[in-house]
């Protein structure tokens, strides 16, 4: 074993999450500031080492469980033994926010073990090794998460189809945390169980949220920041529709538009973690950061869509 290096990013989900598993389309924004970063080095028994947690493989708390799975699926595929090397983890992509921790993890973490042994894997053998992960943490899981996290550019995704997204200019968003985690497999349950009960008023919520995903890539394609704020606000609504919203997630909505930003709402799988503001610049930005903390929010940051990720 050679030291092997990987690493990933974050992401959000700009539109389209939930509806996505019914096969909507989706639209995600790689989040560069937000990093994962996975090294490989020899050692004589199988060990991973991050915040979670230091120590062997096979004591690892359930939380690491996806990126275990999947770390020793990787080491299978390209022929190192899972008990040959010790994996570091260091990561500054928050942990059950919606902002694609685990599959930055797990696509940090195949890229660490492959480069340690100078086997080059397609996309797809990517993509399949971090959906182990994503499947273990998630049940099952659309595969958007593991796309958006390895693509430098906004990422359009549907049926399990990625298609980068062309930006005609760059955009400033604020990220605010409700300092709540929410279960993406509860959120996505709850969703197939409304489905089952009323299929008409979420196959409705569905088409409007599918709709709503391609005006977002008309409105990225012309770079009209008021019309993609209004399309957010509007994907918000039709999430809440769906039960996915919650108290902490409406009320730095209504702060976030309340104090100027074009539009805003949840991001990821809901009932807790984040929500994604379009704000009018950077110099605006401090002062919606301001109203969604004041609204509740633990953390509020500013992020931008700069040139070098536009397709
Ligand atoms: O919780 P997150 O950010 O990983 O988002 C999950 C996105 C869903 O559409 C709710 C589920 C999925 O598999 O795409």
């Amino acid at each position: 074993v050679h030291g092997g290096l990987g690493s990933a990013h974050g992401k959000a989900i700009l539109m389209g999450e939930h509806s996505v598993v019914y096969g909507a389309p989706a639209v995600a924004l790689p989040l560069l500031d937000l990093q994962t970063a996975a090294s490989v080095r020899e050692a004589n028994h199988g060990s991973i080492s991050s915040d979670l947690y230091t120590g062997p493989l096979h004591a690892a708390p359930r939380e690491l469980k996806p990126v275990v799975t999947a770390l020793r699926a990787t080491a299978e595929r390209v022929g190192l033994n899972s008990d040959s090397f010790e994996i570091v983890i260091s990561s500054t992509v928050p942990l059950e926010r919606g902002l694609g921790s685990s599959a930055a993890v797990a696509a940090a973490m195949v890229r660490a073990v492959s480069n340690a042994v100078g086997v080059a894997l397609t996309p797809e053998e990517t993509f399949e090794l971090v959906q182990i992960a994503e499947n273990v943490a998630h049940g099952t899981s659309s595969g958007l998460d593991a796309h958006a996290v390895r693509s430098l550019s906004p990422v359009r995704f549907q049926s399990g189809q990625p298609t980068p997204v062309t930006v005609a200019r760059s955009l400033t968003f604020v990220i605010a945390d409700t300092g709540t985690s929410g279960s993406t497999s509860a959120a996505v349950n709850g969703v197939r169980m409304l489905r089952k009960v009323n299929p008409s008023f979420v196959n409705g919520i569905i088409d409007t949220l599918a709709g709503l995903a391609e005006d977002t890539i008309t409105a990225l394609g012309a770079g009209d920041a008021a019309a993609l704020g209004q399309h957010m606000s509007a994907g918000h609504e039709q999430l809440a529709r769906l039960g996915v919203s919650a108290p902490s997630l409406d009320a730095l909505v209504t702060a976030a538009r309340m104090s100027g930003a074009h539009g805003a709402k949840l991001t990821g799988s809901g009932l807790g973690g984040c929500v994604l503001a379009l704000v009018d610049g950077a110099d605006s930005a401090d002062g919606v950061i301001d109203a969604m903390k004041a609204a509740g929010a633990t953390q509020a940051w500013k992020t931008s869509l700069v040139s070098s990720q536009i397709a």
